[in-house]
């Protein structure tokens, strides 16, 4: 019976692993950031893995690469998927499990012999992690119509580099147009990156949507200057101007308190030297809130902010987004399935909300979608650290393979199903 099928964990971590040793770190975790070599490096194994499983490969015009295993009928597929980029401190679970687990899904059912009515794609989406170039969920952003490819590909990243020049490069511009991907539905199983699952041991989490995300980049120009012969009332300090920035987005997670949070990810003060007034400071702010009225009220008083402490100080100032995307509400439908499915193999679970951005949200608004959680360890991710225990992931992906089976719809035979 196609219910009692199950993923094949020693399969399922042998890729996890080799997949893990391309752009490996010393101590641990990974750097793949999108559209480098070890990038073009992983995507080379992993689409060698779905053309050895038999899957269609398509490459789409952002370099989204997804390959599809018949159904016996012409109906759109259920699409399994999630990315393999990462950021320059990555882990080995972040992306790579969901794209991972969708290929042993396709494994075992080719072993099984087992025939869906739905085609089932399995798929991983450029630049999810934004580390490069911003915004994050840029691929599968593009692929469903809700980001511009022409304004994605001459996105420059942190290096000088375009996404059209790097894709270029590394032989992964393909054909397909946005909007030629229009799954039946669209599941990601994914590690939590955060504490919750872990703290209160849950086994599941059925991922209900995921928070609003602000990204906002502040440059501020001022003067630089002699440290030691230049009176304070004199300065038009940029690094000053970026401090109190950065203490006023930490202010305002406090004030408003969870799920309210604030980082600021990258600091660089020009020229940066022991004895120099800074004349140029470039900040990252990250905000993110599930109720976007809040996430509106937050971006609003920093930019305020930002502004009050820049003409303080005599200084420039320009604010760029970087990123943004409202919450996103997953497939009720489908969150109950997940829920069901997860109960019935016997495991807990927790409905809750994503904190971290994914390629599922891209596909929320246009077809059914939801996501799974494992817990990860520590609740640490985006670290060389991020680590998920190999019985969590197998719970996990059971669950995903008995839901992507449910909704692909099994092709029962005279003698039962194989
Ligand atoms: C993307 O992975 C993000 O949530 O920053
Ligand atoms: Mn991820
Ligand atoms: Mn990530």
């Amino acid at each position: 019976m196609s219910g009692n099928l199950r993923i094949d964990l020693d399969r399922l971590m042998g890729r996890i692993f080799r997949l893990g040793e391309i752009g490996a770190l010393p101590g641990g975790g990974v750097k793949r950031l999108a559209l480098t070599d070890e990038d073009k490096a992983g995507r080379d194994q992993v689409t060698g893995w779905m053309r050895g499983l038999g899957l269609t490969l398509t490459t789409d015009c952002i370099g989204n690469v997804w390959g599809v295993r018949e159904g016996a009928e012409a109906l759109p597929p259920v699409m399994i998927g999630s990315h393999i980029d990462s950021v320059a401190t990555g882990g080995l679970y972040d992306g790579t499990l969901g794209v991972l687990t969708g290929l042993e899904v396709v494994a075992r059912l080719n072993e099984a012999g087992i025939r869906t009515r739905h085609p089932i794609a399995v798929g991983f989406f450029t630049n999810e992690e934004g580390a490069r170039f911003a915004p994050d969920m840029m691929g599968s952003g593009v692929n469903q119509g809700a980001l511009d490819l022409a304004e994605m590909l001459t996105t420059v990243g942190i290096d000088g580099r375009t996404v059209g020049d790097e894709l270029d490069r590394i032989g992964y511009q393909g054909e397909a147009a946005p909007g030629t991907l229009r799954p039946a539905c669209f599941l990601e199983i994914h590690v939590e990156q955060g504490p919750v699952l872990e703290e209160e041991g849950v086994e599941i989490g059925a991922v209900t949507g995921v928070q609003g995300i602000s990204w906002t980049e502040f440059t501020v120009s001022g003067v630089s200057n002699h440290a030691g012969t230049t009176p304070m009332r004199l300065r038009h300090d940029a690094g000053i101007v970026a401090a109190r920035i950065a203490t006023e987005a930490r202010a305002i997670a406090d004030d408003l308190g969870p799920p309210q949070v604030a980082t600021v990810g990258v600091i660089e003060l020009g020229p940066g030297l022991v004895n120099v007034v800074p004349e140029a400071a470039r900040l990252t702010v990250d905000l993110r809130n599930t109720d976007d009225a809040v996430l509106q009220g937050a971006e609003a008083r920093l930019a305020a902010a930002a502004e009050r402490f820049a003409a303080a100080e005599g200084c420039g100032l320009e604010a760029r987004t970087l990123a943004r995307f409202a919450p996103v509400p997953f497939d009720g439908d489908t969150v109950d399935l997940i829920a069901r499915t997860a109960e019935a193999l016997g495991h807990s679970l927790k409905r809750m909300p994503s904190g971290a951005g994914h390629d599922a949200q891209m596909f929320a608004p246009n077809c059914p979608t939801a996501m799974v959680f494992v817990p990860s360890k520590d609740g640490l991710s985006h670290n060389i650290k991020e680590h998920t225990d190999p019985e969590q992931i197998r719970a996990g992906a059971d669950v995903l393979l008995q839901v992507a089976l449910a909704r692909a719809g099994v092709i029962e035979t005279a003698g039962g199903t194989p």
